[in-house]
């Protein structure tokens, strides 16, 4: 049975991975931090149409100890796949942010999927074939005013994928990034129907995405048949800024 944990099941993109993954025959564990009602529908949901295949939610905040991240690890069952589908942003000036946001956006975005990366090598390394998947983002490339700390995370992520994938390329673990443009999720629910629309009018194809726009490159990457490509960053944007 081929298995992946998807952090950030409950979040927009994280959702429509889990779907495209349990239709491609991927058991799943679906990670969530604090909608575990949310967590469970959908295991729910899967469990009825893929009967054949397990689906587990599975809690944990990112903001936590060493300790707590080793234990999380050593309770899972063997994985072929992570894909790092959580993350947070602070939206406003530098200068104006507390030094408590900013750690908590590295940590959550950044400084936890690197460790929780570390300490799933093992039983990564001892399947026929692995995969690791990062969200990324446009910003990771072109970084946005107002999201600094978030742009620098992302772009941490993509040079982090190009080194690790060398460390490890050999052991038929990949490693990856998928960095969307702008997706219709809960995480752009502050803005404005009118900057939305500001937003689409620069967007070459004309829309936002929607989470499958995001999810189908996921499970692309996590198909045998995608072994040779590693390190890379690749933009789902629409055509947008990158
Ligand atoms: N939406 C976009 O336009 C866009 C664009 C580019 C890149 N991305 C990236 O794509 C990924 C998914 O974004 P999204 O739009 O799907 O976000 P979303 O709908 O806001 O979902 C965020 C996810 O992160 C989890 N999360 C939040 N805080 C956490 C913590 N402390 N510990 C562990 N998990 C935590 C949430 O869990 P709970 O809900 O259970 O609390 C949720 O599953 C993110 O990495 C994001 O940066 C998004």
């Amino acid at each position: 049975m081929k298995r992946a944990i998807v952090f950030g099941a409950t979040g927009g993109i994280g959702q429509a991975i889990c779907r495209e993954l349990a239709l491609s025959g991927w058991s799943l564990y679906l990670h969530y931090n604090t909608k575990k009602e949310q967590a469970e529908q959908l295991a729910q949901e899967l469990f009825a149409k893929y009967p054949e295949l397990d689906f587990m939610p599975i809690q944990l905040n990112f903001a936590t100890s060493d300790q707590e991240l080793t234990s999380f690890v050593n309770s899972l069952l063997p994985v072929n796949a992570a894909i790092f589908a959580q993350g947070i942003t602070n939206y406003g000036f530098l200068g104006d942010e507390k030094l408590t946001n900013i750690s908590q956006v590295i940590n959550i975005n950044l400084a936890t999927p690197i460790k929780l990366t570390k300490l799933l090598e093992p039983q990564l390394m001892k399947q026929s074939f692995s995969r690791i998947v990062y969200l990324g983002s446009v910003y990771g490339g072109a970084g946005s005013a107002l999201e600094s700390v978030y742009s620098g995370t992302k772009s941490g992520l993509s040079r982090f994928a190009q080194a690790y994938a060398r460390e490890v390329a050999s052991n038929n673990l990949t490693v990856n990034v998928i960095a969307p443009g702008a997706v219709k999720t809960q995480m752009n629910s502050i803005f404005s129907q009118a900057t939305i629309e500001e937003v689409q009018e620069e967007i070459p194809a004309g829309r936002w995405a929607q989470g499958e726009d995001i999810s189908y490159w996921v499970k692309t990457i996590l198909n045998p048949r995608s072994s040779y490509l590693t390190g890379q960053t690749i933009y789902v944007t629409g055509g947008w800024l990158l």
